[in-house]
């Protein structure tokens, strides 16, 4: 549930015209809805209640700083997968006790910089790193805390561009290296294991696979207990997946509801690590049509993004509905929905049916407040879009759209 909805034949978010926001601030403009995200993370904390835990919201999702601001302000620690974004979320005030560090490549500079920052863990991802990490906190004279990120073997059922979980993939360690990296974890004097990470994969539908993987992760647990290894922290992953056109994910507290049955009697603490399911269905990415083109073969509704403003079409063959901001009772007709990009890759929608829009209207393309603005870019050397936060009937500018001047700064 969201609160982008039409009143009348005008399209709102919260109280506000989205007509109203694109005058204000131009467009492309990314829109999110406050009282949404708020609405997300309560739904994860009323899911989870009674079960020690903490939510890692992922800022790869959505890094914004006011987003970050906001979802910390109600609690939430953040799950970074890069100095920068760790970096963001110190900045955005979430405490480094809450933050938790994944990835297959970092540097030294950035474990020395979360090392500093004393952040909650790192989750490992490889005997290589465990052993960098050893010996990047030895120089420092501190012990690093770390949980090791293994890899289930186990199928999400996504897009196989954003499924991690299974063998052939670059990520974690595999299942049956788990021990003997525990055991390495043990000898490595400046080390000290905290917890046990996976993350499967993202845009996941089911429960199934949350519960496959976690009861993996919790035989490995036993096992390490019999070796004398106690595990505090154990780390769920994201993933969980969100209504773009007719998929019916579980709600936060279906995948609660089996979780808990599987943690039950057990000493440890849960993060989860969600990002789309906060921030997804809580933006949306408003364009103005440029033109409509018409050839023999198609109708192509040219706007005013492009797939660096949106590049999920184009790279996952991901589905976004797209509304008019007005509704005109017009007839309907099929067309691709593309920017100014000089790619054919550039495009929002293919063979879509859609009320016929005429130069200057305005589209929304929903659900775009996950992996929208950031994985957005400068290709073409077009500024990045402005981002506006709504609440109720006030709106904030939270990013200011990208000069010709930003784009060159920095270069010489
Ligand atoms: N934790 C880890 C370690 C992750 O790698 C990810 C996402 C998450 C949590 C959050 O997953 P979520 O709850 O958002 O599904 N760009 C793609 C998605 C890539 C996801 C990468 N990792 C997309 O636009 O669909």
């Amino acid at each position: 549930m969201h609160y982008f909805q039409f009143k009348g034949k005008e399209l709102f978010a919260e109280d506000i015209p989205v007509k109203k926001l694109a005058k204000e601030f131009g467009t492309p403009l990314y829109i999110y809805s406050q009282k949404t995200i708020e609405r997300h993370v309560d739904a994860y904390r009323e899911a989870f209640k009674g079960t020690r835990h903490i939510l890692c919201y992922a800022v790869k999702a959505n890094s914004n700083l006011s987003i970050l601001r906001l979802i910390g302000k109600m609690g939430a620690g953040a799950d970074v997968i890069s100095g920068g974004e760790l970096f963001r979320a110190l900045k955005a005030g979430i405490r480094p006790e809450r933050i938790v560090y994944a990835g297959i490549g970092k540097t030294e500079t950035e474990i020395r910089y979360a090392l500093k920052a004393g952040i909650l863990m790192f989750n490992v991802e490889s005997s290589e790193e465990l052993k960098e990490i050893n010996r990047i906190a030895g120089m420092m004279k501190k012990k690093a805390p770390v949980a090791l990120r293994v890899n289930p073997d186990i199928d999400a059922k996504t897009h196989p561009y954003i499924s991690t979980g299974l063998k052939k993939h670059k990520f974690g360690i595999p299942m049956e290296e788990a021990l003997e990296n525990y055991l390495l974890a043990r000898e490595l004097k400046n080390i000290e294991i905290k917890g046990i990470h996976k993350h499967i994969g993202s845009q996941i539908t089911e429960v199934r696979p949350f519960q496959d993987a976690l009861k993996s992760l919790l035989l490995l647990v036993d096992e390490l207990s019999l070796h004398g290894i106690r595990i505090k922290y154990i780390d769920m992953g994201g993933g969980l997946g969100i209504p773009y056109k007719d998929e019916e994910p579980p709600h936060p507290s279906e995948l609660a509801r089996e979780v808990k049955k599987l943690l039950k009697g057990r000493n440890l603490t849960l993060i989860i690590e969600p990002g789309r399911s906060i921030i997804g269905n809580a933006g949306i990415l408003v364009t103005k049509v440029l033109y409509h083109k018409r050839t023999k073969e198609k109708n192509f509704i040219i706007v005013d993004a492009g797939m660096n403003d949106l590049i999920r079409p184009t790279l996952y063959g991901a589905y976004h509905e797209i509304v008019p901001v007005e509704r005109h009772e017009r007839s309907k007709i099929i067309a691709d929905i593309v920017g100014p990009i000089c790619e054919s890759g550039d495009f929002f929608a293919k063979d879509r049916e859609i009320e016929e829009p005429e130069q200057g209207d305005l589209l929304a393309i929903m659900s775009a407040g996950a992996y929208g603005f950031s994985m957005s870019s400068n290709y073409n050397s077009r500024p990045r879009a402005a981002e506006v936060m709504v609440k109720g009937n006030r709106a904030i500018l939270v990013r200011k759209r990208e000069t010709y001047k930003d784009l060159i700064r920095g270069e010489i």
